[in-house]
């Protein structure tokens, strides 16, 4: 039996990366995928690819959400899983960083993945065997350990980290079957790191030495974490942080 079999699963960021992964692999077990991104070229495809549905959904956008959700409500009459995974890096430290850079890392990162909580047990909560679902937030290593050259990256994922708790813990005291945990990848082969590698791209070694196992993620293998929250394998797990970072923060770097 498929691991998502029949589940409705809607994947923030699925354009790209670690979210397009996600949809695949969901898919791949069984799950009806709901692409929601602003890229409508990339997440077309990778929804059409999947057999499911493209959504432009603009995480930091509260009508974006209203829409969607009615629109999942429509076509599927109920949400088991979604899978807060946009995400974007400003690359701006403390000194260079303006309001309006710092606010749309907010919206993007940290807003987003709140509005889609909200979204997701209010469709959870109405699924026809009564409030069940997995809500999975994508923070990061930053969470942890801040990132110097983007302290407002850093702070929306240490954020996501307790947002997730705090949702988690309502959920299960509320007496909902909604489950909610943290991923946290460390450096992890996609898009977002284009930017810094064009800058540098010296610090391809950089980001795979970040890892004592030498490497980065594949967004694959990150994936295959979120298939584990999203599944019934994860079915006493909640309120929990994953870590997929190939052993990173296990120990200081270097000695
Ligand atoms: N790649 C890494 O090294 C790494 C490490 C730790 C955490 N993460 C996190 O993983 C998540 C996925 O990132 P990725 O590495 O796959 O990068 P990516 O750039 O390949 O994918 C991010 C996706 O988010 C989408 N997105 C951006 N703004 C959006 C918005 N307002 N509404 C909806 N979608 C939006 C993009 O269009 C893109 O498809 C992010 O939350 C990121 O912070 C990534």
């Amino acid at each position: 039996m498929a691991r998502l079999q029949d589940r409705v699963a809607l994947i923030t960021g699925g354009a790209s990366g670690i979210g397009a992964a996600a949809a695949r692999l969901f898919a791949a077990e069984g799950a009806r995928v709901i692409v929601g991104d602003v890229q409508a070229d990339l997440g077309s495809s990778v929804a059409e690819a999947c057999g499911g549905l493209f959504l432009h959904l603009d995480v930091a956008h509260e009508p974006d959400w209203r829409k969607a959700a009615a629109t999942i409500q429509d076509r599927y009459g109920r949400l088991d899983v979604v899978f807060n995974n946009a995400g974007v890096v400003s690359g701006r430290s403390i000194e260079d960083l303006d309001l309006a850079t710092w606010d749309r890392i907010i919206g993007i990162n940290l807003t987003g993945v709140m509005l889609g909580c909200q979204t997701a047990i209010r469709l959870m909560k109405a699924n026809p065997e009564g409030p069940r679902g997995s809500i999975i937030n994508t923070a990061s290593t930053a969470a942890y350990a801040a990132i110097p050259g983007d302290p407002a990256y850093s702070a929306t994922k240490s954020g996501v980290r307790l947002l997730s708790k705090a949702v988690a813990v309502h959920c299960a005291r509320a007496g909902y079957a909604i489950r909610c945990n943290s991923l946290h990848p460390g450096a992890t082969d996609t898009a977002i790191l284009a930017p810094a590698l064009q800058a540098a791209p010296q610090m391809i070694d950089a980001f795979n030495r970040m890892s004592p196992m030498g490497r980065m993620a594949q967004a694959s293998e990150v994936a295959a974490v979120a298939l584990f929250l999203a599944s019934d394998d994860a079915s006493y797990v909640t309120g929990a942080e994953y870590l997929a970072d190939g052993g990173m923060m296990a120990g200081h770097p270097g000695i």
